[in-house]
């Protein structure tokens, strides 16, 4: 049995791997089928498509697709803004290293389906793109892909609604690359974000994935979308079927078949211009793919042409056959350019014999956003749950960043130290919040302000809140609390504002607590079940401070001291009286003069008091 499974393991290690004697493992793919209640595989590649799952909310269905590369999927999943105003797929047990990220978008068969969603995309918390209206007419606009390198085992990828249309996803897709893939020199790192702006394959029609050209998985799986021509008499295309030599290297893995069309510029139309509107003020990366394919070039020095990229040099003398080695061998350049406009235009202009270009690779260098203490952003999540957040408030992905679209209800704050974003305030007043405060609500450490006024939160005030020690405004008004101050509230010394007016606590306002407001914060207590200890609210009743119980203790025992004292007087004096009253029984005439002397001393006493003390302290036994 053991032997039978480890000869079919090794059997099966055997097959996977590749026929080249390249030992690396499959790079990892997860492509997820939004909407989608089985696993699928889909002609003509049969990719497998994971069933849809790791979604914060939204509503499956099936889907219309535009018609454009799509892959071929008939579900869709979409987020009406009842589920709240982002939603995300948060994948996890992603290997750390390079991906790239892609995501397709659908169009729900609705009665409005005439009307195209536009909303923001954003992975690990750093905003990818904006849809722009039309984009169901161009097929290099129903997706958006970036290359990222995620390092925290998960990664979540986040759909903003902007207020036109529900988002609608029709597939995701994290897609193992090499480390170093588009790797562009100096200025690139691991906090870089590469946006596929454009990827255009030249002198075909044809669109093609990585796959569909049987190009290496470590490539990614990309998208070249063609342009056969530059436009009317501008271009002639070329294609060959002979082998391209340094296509499939490493760390880009081009598919070779991407070097076999290109176009070349003519007589009549010399320099080659490729033109696309860009966003303004953002850096691009370019990539510039050619193979000298065209038979009627031999040799070296029979093509030689600049590469202006927005009217400046970016290579000048360009000779693909001397710079790649050979005819038929794939030649990669690669710059990047600040764009200031909203137009980048790449220019070929020949030096000698005409230009020639296979490829084009365009994307927009993206500084990937700091993320929130991870910490913080756990408790916000514990937050949301205990208090029951309404899913109109969202609360998916990261509460600071994209900073276009941080939680509501939450206020962040950027600690340049650690390049951490951190909570300083929340404010979910009037939000018809029914939960109660989970103790965790104090790992948000660096809380200033606290305002869930107006709301029905029942249940204690965490004595948890003590620890927050920045937190200056604590309002609490108008809920359902009950219990009693927490003595801990007295630790916080930055209370500027404490407001739990109107509702049922009781007890006694803790002294730490009432000595701090009553030096200068402004606070409000009235309307409750019955708080008692500060001036303004009544004096407490039976809840008595310890020093209140000493004192009543001392003095109950004080009274029964002295009870006790005056029984035992009062029982001596009237032994004494029966005493006496014997003794005169047997000798009168001494009793009777001790009797009077006592009432002469008595009337003196009467009269003048410091006499008749002399008297008394002279007098023996006179008071017993
Ligand atoms: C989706 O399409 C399938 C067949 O393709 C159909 O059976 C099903 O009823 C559709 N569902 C909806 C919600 O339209
Ligand atoms: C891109 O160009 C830079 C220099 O401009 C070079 O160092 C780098 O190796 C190139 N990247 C690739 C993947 O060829
Ligand atoms: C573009 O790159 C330069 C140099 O690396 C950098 O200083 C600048 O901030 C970048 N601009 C944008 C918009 O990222
Ligand atoms: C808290 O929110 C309520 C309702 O919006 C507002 O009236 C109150 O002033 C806020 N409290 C503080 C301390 O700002
Ligand atoms: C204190 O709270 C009560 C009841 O909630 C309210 O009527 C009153 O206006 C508040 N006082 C101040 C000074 O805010």
């Amino acid at each position: 049995m053991m032997l039978l499974k480890f000869t079919m393991l090794w059997l099966l290690v055997f097959c996977l791997s590749p026929s080249s004697s390249s030992a690396r493992p499959a790079p990892y793919a997860m492509r997820i089928s939004c909407g989608a209640r089985e696993n699928r595989r889909t002609p003509p590649t049969y990719t497998l498509w994971f069933k849809d799952f790791a979604y914060t909310g939204g509503i499956p269905s099936n889907a219309t697709r535009p018609n454009l590369i799509t892959p071929p999927l008939q579900t869709l999943r979409y987020f009406p803004l009842s589920e709240g105003p982002e939603n995300c797929y948060n994948i996890r047990r992603v290997p750390r290293g390079h991906y790239s990220v892609r995501i397709f978008f659908g169009l729900v068969p609705h009665s409005d389906f005439e009307k195209e969603p536009l909303f923001d995309i954003s992975i690990e918390g750093t905003l990818i793109s904006s849809m722009k209206s039309g984009w169901t007419n161009h097929e290099d606009q129903v997706f958006s892909e970036a290359l990222v390198f995620l390092s925290d085992g998960t990664v979540s990828i986040c759909f903003h609604s902007t207020g036109h249309g529900d988002p609608a996803i029709l597939s995701i897709e994290i897609l193992q690359v090499d480390n170093k893939a588009y790797y562009f020199g100096q200025g690139w790192g691991e906090d870089l974000i590469l946006r596929t702006a454009a990827r255009l394959t030249l002198g075909t029609r044809k669109p093609r994935f990585d796959e569909d050209y049987s190009g290496d998985h470590w490539g990614g799986d990309r998208y070249w979308s063609p342009i056969r021509t530059f436009g009317h008499n501008a271009d002639q295309p070329r294609s060959t079927e002979n082998g391209i030599k340094q296509a499939s290297d490493a760390p880009n893995f081009y598919p070779e078949a991407l070097y076999q069309s290109a176009v070349v510029s003519t007589n009549s139309n010399p320099d080659l211009t490729y033109a696309m509107d860009v966003d303004p003020n953002r850096n691009y990366s370019i990539w510039l793919h050619f193979a000298e394919i065209d038979a009627t070039v031999t040799g070296i020095g029979q093509r030689v042409f600049d590469i202006l990229i927005n009217g400046d040099s970016a290579f000048p003398d360009v000779d693909v056959v001397k710079m790649s080695g050979d005819r038929y061998t794939a030649l990669v350049l690669n710059t990047t350019v600040a764009v200031k406009g909203r137009t980048l235009t790449i220019i070929l202009r020949p030096n000698k014999g005409h230009a020639i270009i296979n490829a084009i690779e365009v994307f927009e260098v993206i500084t990937s956003e700091f993320k929130t203490v991870l910490v913080e952003v756990k408790a916000l999540q514990a937050l949301k749950n205990a208090l029951g957040l309404p899913h109109r408030l969202g609360w998916n992905g990261d509460p600071c960043v994209p900073k276009e679209h941080p939680w509501s209800g939450v206020d962040c704050h950027l600690d340049t130290t650690t390049n951490k974003w951190f909570i300083d305030g929340l404010g979910l007043d009037n939000q018809g919040l029914r939960g109660f405060l989970p103790k965790d609500i104090s790992k948000l450490r660096h809380l200033e302000s606290i305002n869930l006024s107006g709301n029905s939160i029942h249940g204690t005030i965490p004595s948890s809140l003590g620890t927050i020690t920045s937190l200056q405004v604590l309002d609490l008004s108008y809920n359902s609390l009950t219990g009693s101050i927490p003595e801990s509230l007295g630790q916080l010394t930055a209370l500027r504002r404490l407001y739990l007016n109107s509702n049922s606590l009781s007890g006694r306002v803790p002294a730490a607590v009432g000595g701090r407001l009553l030096h200068g914060a402004s606070f409000n207590f009235t309307d409750n079940a019955g708080l008692c200890g500060i001036p303004g609210l009544p004096p407490c009743g039976s809840h008595l401070s310890a020093g209140a119980k000493v004192g009543i203790g001392f003095g109950v025992a004080l009274s029964l001291l002295l009870l006790v004292i005056c029984s035992m007087c009062w029982w001596k004096r009237r032994q004494n009286i029966l005493r006496t009253q014997q003794i005169t029984a047997r000798a009168a005439p001494y009793a009777k003069a001790r009797t009077n002397l006592s009432h002469d001393i008595q009337l003196s006493r009467h009269q003048n008091h410091g006499h008749a003390r002399t008297a008394a302290e002279n007098g023996p036994s006179l008071l017993s």
